[in-house]
């Protein structure tokens, strides 16, 4: 279903003889889930990496993304629905080429295209007449129309006249079992009218509803607020966590009786601090892209920082636990890190608080080891995923709540608890040796 009223003009000049219906470039967390609702509705896909290794096992129906398990995808590459490739020059064989790759911050916090950038030159120069390019990574407003286009049009073909160009943000949750690409609204904003016309009939094949907007900005800013809002209320549930924990309030209670309300209240739940590539990373697109305009987007850098500080917060938690219920310090104490992906029942730890805190307990000379069901091994810290044992360690804290963990048990065999997520529940509240965030 394509939502309100879109352009009246043609949808789409490409001819339907070409190899594939779409190509993906950037076979990832979010490619390959694109892909997979592509294939599911019997369009042919092209999944375009540079890393040959991911070529070849995707290739081989094997899938890196835990959203699209292996089962899914090897009948739709059997079934010739879905291939993948390093090859650019396969991309002329597309009617459609989405970019689904990463936008991340450079070592200065500022917006970092250069990805996209190297990728929209490799599509210039295979770009046909009559291809559909739309962008799907996070970004600033005004990257489609100022950065991809120009870059696409030193092919010497036209937007509008030769080309389609469009932006449409993914929205995709890894780990969400319910709401998934395909059931999840498409946002769609075209640099022309036929532009978003022609992107929103792509995706309405196999989306179950699309949103179209007026422009690729429109589009782009409405990812923004999404990850800008839950970025910020996120800050506010962690400044009144720590508020609470001086007046000696249970603030989960405190959130379980709010959530009560059934208009006006959303619910939002204090951490470790933020993870994955987009809230910690997104908001400070906008922020990059406002100082042009000589603004300064405060609430922003506020919950940035309030969220980057949540580690050290925690650190000094752990080390209050340690103090008070076996009377050591960090230093010296083991302490074993319970869940170190960025988020519940995933194994993704990109951005995940988890590394920040161990690397903080380890420059307090804290003996840390981690167990993750979901990440048998941190390769950056060098360590591998250690057998659940809670009794072994000194201090057992609770950084990311996998649902496959029975936390009783974590409750009646640890000496100390600190559990940053609520995962201890009642258990917690009434047990003496855990200590909540
Ligand atoms: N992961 C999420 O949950 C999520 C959700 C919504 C939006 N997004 C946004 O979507 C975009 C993509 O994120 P992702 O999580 O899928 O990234 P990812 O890192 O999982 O995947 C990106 C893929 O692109 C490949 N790649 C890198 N350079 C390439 C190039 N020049 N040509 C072809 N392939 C190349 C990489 O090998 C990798 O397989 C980002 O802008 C992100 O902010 C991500």
């Amino acid at each position: 279903m394509i939502e309100g009223v879109i352009g009246k003009d043609e949808i789409g000049t490409a001819a339907r003889t070409a190899t594939w219906d779409v190509a993906i470039v950037g076979a990832g967390y979010v490619g390959v889930p694109l892909a997979r609702v592509f294939a599911d509705a019997g369009r042919r896909v092209l999944l375009v990496d540079v890393v040959q290794q991911t070529v070849d096992a995707l290739n081989r129906g094997e899938s890196h993304i835990e959203d699209v398990p292996a089962e899914v995808l090897e009948p739709l590459v059997r079934n010739g629905l879905v291939s993948a490739t390093a090859n650019y020059d396969l991309l002329r064989d597309a009617d459609a080429i989405l970019i689904a790759l990463p936008t991340p911050l450079s070592p200065q916090r500022e917006p970092d295209l250069s990805i996209v950038r190297i990728a929209a030159e490799g599509i210039a120069a295979r770009l046909r007449a009559g291809h559909l390019v739309v962008l799907e990574s996070t970004t600033y407003p005004g990257t489609t129309r100022e950065v991809v286009l120009p870059i696409l049009e030193r092919s010497g073909l036209r937007v509008g006249r030769d080309f389609n160009l469009a932006f449409s943000p993914e929205r995709v949750d890894p780990g969400n079992t319910h709401y998934q690409t395909r059931n999840v609204p498409k946002i769609v904003g075209g640099v022309t009218e036929a532009c978003t016309a022609r992107a929103a009939a792509l995706y309405a094949s196999a989306i179950e509803t699309v949103h179209p907007v007026s422009s690729p900005e429109a589009a782009e800013l409405t990812k923004l607020l999404e990850n800008i809002f839950r970025s910020v209320n996120i800050a506010l549930v962690n400044e009144l966590a720590q508020l609470c924990e001086r007046m000696g309030i249970d603030f989960w209670e405190v959130i379980d009786a709010a959530s009560t309300k059934p208009f006006g209240f959303m619910r939002f739940e204090p951490g470790p601090g933020l993870g994955g590539h987009c809230i910690p990373v997104d908001p400070f697109y906008l922020t990059w892209k406002a100082r042009e305009y000589g603004f300064y987007t405060e609430f922003i850098e506020l919950a940035g920082k309030v969220n980057e500080n949540m580690p050290y917060y925690c650190r000094s938690l752990i080390s209050q636990a340690l103090n008070h219920g076996l009377e050591r310090s960090l230093k010296g104490s083991r302490i074993l890190v319970l869940g170190v992906a960025y988020k519940a029942d995933i194994g993704d730890i990109r951005e995940s608080p988890a590394l920040k805190l161990i690397e903080l307990l380890r420059k307090a000379g804290a003996d840390v080891s981690f167990h993750d069901p979901h990440v048998p091994r941190l390769e950056r810290l060098g360590l591998d995923s250690a057998e659940l044992d809670p009794g072994a360690y000194d201090c057992v804290a609770i950084v990311t709540a996998h649902s496959s963990i029975d936390y009783r048990d974590v409750v009646d065999r640890a000496r100390v608890v600190v559990d940053f997520r609520n995962a201890t529940g009642e258990a917690g509240t009434i047990s003496p040796n855990v200590w909540k965030l």
